[in-house]
């Protein structure tokens, strides 16, 4: 069954839907997020509206934490966000139902920290901690973060977070896709591998494209999918109440 994973959309509905348009040409059977549906993009309704109609699983991610519970280790700048992105899911320009039906959603991923489906684990952050421990590129050299991560699961871990896509091996390696072939890898190579499929709404490794991963039996796709990002870009800095450079870091994927 060939399955998409995406995470980290933070309600940029432009990258979600030209992303939706690559993993319908792909013919992807099923679609996981591993969280950070919201936050600091323009569209957080939009965004929502395309999880509950077309995600087949989507995990807590540390920003709906913030916004159903509690906002751990959040800056100034991304407070900001977690309320203007209140406002919004309680705008009077929604009808109740609609408010309703966001909030209830939000509030049944807090039972989804993590999934697990034979040897594969889907997390937000990592597997010790999953839905705040981050995984940098830098870890790769820290042998007991990586033994002590590596120990959480059986196979294959997928998690985001960081929103720096790559691959990790339990022996101290990372891998960012560009480097691999043709952005694929064929998972019998690894007796075990944790993966982090990147960010559909806010790159940081300084690709502006979006990105999220396809798995298709032992076959493991990253995928980068150009989008229309100067029309989100224009859109944020007509909001006031959100720092500029939530826009300027999506014009260098950083
Ligand atoms: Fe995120």
């Amino acid at each position: 069954m060939r399955i998409a994973i995406v995470s980290d959309v933070h309600s940029n509905i432009e990258a979600m839907n030209a992303v939706l348009g690559d993993i319908d040409n792909l013919g992807c059977e099923r679609i996981y997020c591993l969280g950070d549906l919201i936050d600091y993009g323009p569209n957080p309704c939009e965004v929502l509206d395309v999880a509950m109609e077309r995600f087949d699983l989507c995990l807590l991610g540390n920003h709906e934490e913030a916004l159903m519970l509690v906002a751990e280790d959040f800056n100034e700048r991304a407070m900001r966000s977690v309320e203007w992105t209140r406002e919004q899911l309680n705008s009077r320009e929604l009808s109740t139902e609609k408010r309703k039906a966001y909030w209830n959603y939000l509030d049944s991923l807090n039972k989804v920290r993590q999934h697990k489906q034979g040897d594969l684990l889907f997390v937000h952050g990592s597997p010790r901690k999953p839905t705040h421990e981050y995984v940098f590129p830098k870890d790769s050299l820290d042998q007991p973060k990586i033994r002590s991560m590596f120990a959480k699961f059986d196979r294959f871990c997928f998690c985001g977070h960081s929103h720096i896509p790559g691959i990790y091996s339990e022996t101290g390696k990372y891998g960012h896709p560009k480097n691999l072939n043709n952005g694929e890898l064929d998972l019998r190579r690894f007796r075990k591998l944790l993966v982090n499929v990147g960010s559909v709404g806010q790159p940081r490794d300084h690709d502006t494209r979006a990105c999220y991963v396809v798995i298709d039996g032992s076959r493991l796709m990253f995928r980068r999918v150009e989008y229309d990002y100067e029309t989100t870009v224009e859109k944020l800095r007509a909001i006031k109440e959100l720092p500029t450079m939530l826009a300027d870091r999506l014009l260098h994927g950083k």
